[in-house]
């Protein structure tokens, strides 16, 4: 599996630094305000998890999961809901927690949904930006590294369902996905 990595981009103590300083700026952007902060599942739940273990306030948490790429590096431009929220985000604050922004498209259609049924506000943290790649006018709200338009794996990120237990962030040898 590490034999399939060309480069790491930011190393396990790289990222877990970033997440406590997000952690803790979302922690005082959102006291007192109960947020219900949503994991996109599958690729933020690493991120996910780190992050609420570095927010000191009082929040629920939920999942939802949608997938764009399938078995594909590219997106294929359709949203799918494969599993939907529990809660209702009705008059809450709701913080969408994101692995990556690529496209664009996930996020763009996840914004929509919450907003239709009444959020009070939605926010976005993701961890990753590739801006290179963006299809629709997004920007997330707080945003921990910008990438290189390469094809990353790892803290969450998949290939093929593969290497989303990697603890780092690393651009995947062409080889891997061209065969
Ligand atoms: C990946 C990633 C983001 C989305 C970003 O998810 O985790 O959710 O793509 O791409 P976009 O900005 O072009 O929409 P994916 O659809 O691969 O599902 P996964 O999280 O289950 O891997
Ligand atoms: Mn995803
Ligand atoms: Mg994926």
């Amino acid at each position: 599996m590490l034999n399939d990595i060309q480069e790491v981009l930011y190393d396990e103590g790289q990222i877990q630094a970033k997440v406590k300083e997000l952690g803790e700026t979302l922690s005082r952007d959102f006291g007192g305000r109960n947020p219900l902060v949503i994991c996109v599942l599958k690729g933020a739940f690493v991120f996910m998890s780190d992050l609420v273990k570095k927010m000191s306030i009082p929040l629920e948490i939920d999942f939802m999961a949608v997938s764009s790429y399938g078995q594909s590096t590219k997106s294929s431009g359709v949203v799918k809901i494969i599993k939907d929220l529990d809660a209702s985000v009705e008059g809450r604050d709701v913080l969408i927690v994101e692995d990556i922004i690529d496209s664009g498209l996930t996020l763009s259609y996840l914004i929509d949904v919450l907003e239709r049924r009444n959020a009070k506000s939605v926010t976005v943290a993701t961890l990753f930006d590739k801006p290179a790649r963006r299809a629709v006018d997004l920007e997330a709200d707080y945003t921990g590294f910008s990438l290189p338009d390469e094809f990353v794996v790892g803290y969450g990120l998949d290939y093929a369902e593969q290497y989303r237990n990697l603890p780092f962030i690393g651009i995947l040898k062409p080889e891997v996905y061209q065969k």
